[in-house]
């Protein structure tokens, strides 16, 4: 997996567009349904949150919701508080740095956008959903996005032709090229499912694809 320290946490904002076909609409579709599911007050869980995007996109969509901002880099958690700060949402935010402890809070809903594909499966996807699990109130919501095994022989060659035409540099491409192969550990459907159910979680409906990229949703039991 990518550090997402120093330079990587310094230049991911300007990088991440360019990297993830879709990026910007994935976290406007979150948006559109935590705006339609969540009640006027809520605590949404975000993990893996980097940079702050989730909150970013999502503060000024409703005053009173806050939020749970908890990623394993210290680097990437700066970058947000400094981000929060200079927005003025410092008080609606909770900076959690490292793993959820079990049950440490009782979230509305929970996001892990861009996270899990970075962890293998091994047990750690297992053990970051069962975390997510018991940090969610039963009968709320994840919603995820993530990196799938390809379905078709050319999709991570488009992918990358994609990039391409939004900017993404030749040394770039190359770069991407090998993390695609190396850095990411992506799921089928099937795997997926089986995780989510092993980790009390319904089965999945999808709410954004472009290309590997699927953002899914599931239900705490
Ligand atoms: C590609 S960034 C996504 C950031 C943000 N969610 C977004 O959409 O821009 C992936 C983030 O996941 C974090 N991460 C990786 N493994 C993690 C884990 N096991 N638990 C929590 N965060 C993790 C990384 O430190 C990094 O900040």
């Amino acid at each position: 997996m990518p550090s997402f320290t120093q330079d990587e946490a310094t230049h991911y904002d300007s990088r991440i567009e360019r990297l993830v076909p879709g990026y910007q609409l994935l976290h406007e579709l979150v948006q559109a349904q935590l705006q339609t599911v969540l009640p006027a007050e809520a605590q949404i869980l975000i993990v893996g949150a980097g940079t702050g995007k989730e909150v970013l996109q999502l503060a000024h969509s409703n005053p009173h919701w806050t939020f749970i901002v908890q990623d394993v880099s210290d680097d990437m958690l700066a970058i947000a508080d400094q981000n929060f700060t200079n927005l003025g949402l410092s008080e609606r935010v909770t900076i959690h740095s490292g793993p959820l402890e079990p049950g440490q809070y009782q979230a509305d809903v929970a996001l892990c956008l861009l996270v899990m594909h970075f962890v293998p499966d091994n047990g750690a996807k297992l053990e970051l959903l069962e975390s997510i699990h018991s940090n969610l109130k039963p009968g709320k919501s994840l919603l995820m996005a993530d990196l799938m095994k390809p379905e078709t022989l050319f999709e991570r060659e488009s992918q990358l032709k994609h990039c391409r035409a939004i900017g993404l540099t030749e040394v770039g491409e190359e770069r991407m090229r090998y993390n695609l192969e190396h850095e990411f550990y992506p799921l089928d459907r099937i795997r997926l499912a089986e995780l989510l159910d092993e980790s009390g979680f319904s089965s999945a409906h999808m709410f954004f694809k472009a290309l590997g990229f699927s953002g899914l949703t599931c239900v705490r039991q």
